[in-house]
């Protein structure tokens, strides 16, 4: 299993230290969650300050748009070069469009689904994405409760990637620990992001470590 902390509950006062920190403790992620206020009722960065994080960060960054106008915000934070850029299916009209506009700066497209929107709805673009993430939470906030649900979803999509032939990673987000990260790895979860989890111990290296299972 692969670990991708998300910043978002790391303390912004000191966030070049926490980024090091994250990175210094083996995680193969930074997982970027970018709100706009308007897809989900929660604001945080944009590309000026994820530009100071990818100055710092010694992993490739996984940024995750929660916002209106994917385009305008894929156009904004390609320039800082992440290893994917994940948008919400429920978000946009032209998926299969914006799949092809991300893989053109060279960057891994990747479709997130909430909790309540199915896998099948992605047996014709499967093929065309190197990652679905799958919402374990209401997006908008860290540090809320798991919904196990997902980990039944996660199976039905691990069968869809095998059925189809297709080279999709699986990533769950949201309320991951390492009691749920066992079911997950079970159902055929590829990577895992954790807030909370991470940056709320006291050792950062050791919560990452315990999720590498
Ligand atoms: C929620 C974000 C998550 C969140 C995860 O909208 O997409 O990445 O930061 O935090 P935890 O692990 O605390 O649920
Ligand atoms: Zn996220």
């Amino acid at each position: 299993m692969k670990v991708a902390p998300s910043i978002l509950s790391a303390d912004f006062g000191k966030l070049a230290e926490e980024v090091r920190a994250i990175c210094d403790g083996g995680c193969d992620l930074v997982h970027v969650d970018v709100m706009d206020g308007h897809f989900v009722p929660n604001l945080t960065i944009g590309p000026v300050v994820v530009k100071s994080v990818s100055n710092v960060a010694t992993r490739p960054l996984d940024v995750h748009l929660m916002v209106e106008n994917n385009t305008f915000f894929v156009n904004l934070f390609a320039p800082l070069q992440p290893k994917y850029i994940s948008f919400h299916l429920e978000e946009e009209k032209h998926p299969h469009r914006l799949i092809q506009h991300i893989r053109s700066f060279g960057i891994s497209p990747a479709i997130v689904l909430n909790p309540h929107s199915r896998p099948e709805d992605l047996e014709y673009i499967i093929n065309d994405l190197d990652m679905v993430l799958l919402m374990s939470v209401n997006p908008g906030f860290g540090g809320q409760k798991f919904i196990p649900s997902v980990v039944e979803k996660a199976a039905r999509l691990k069968d869809l990637i095998l059925r189809k032939n297709a080279h999709a990673l699986i990533e769950v987000d949201g309320g991951v620990n390492d009691t749920n990260v066992h079911a997950l790895k079970k159902a055929g979860v590829d990577i895992v992001v954790a807030g909370s989890y991470v940056y709320g111990s006291d050792d950062y290296g050791k919560a990452i470590r315990s999720l590498q299972i």
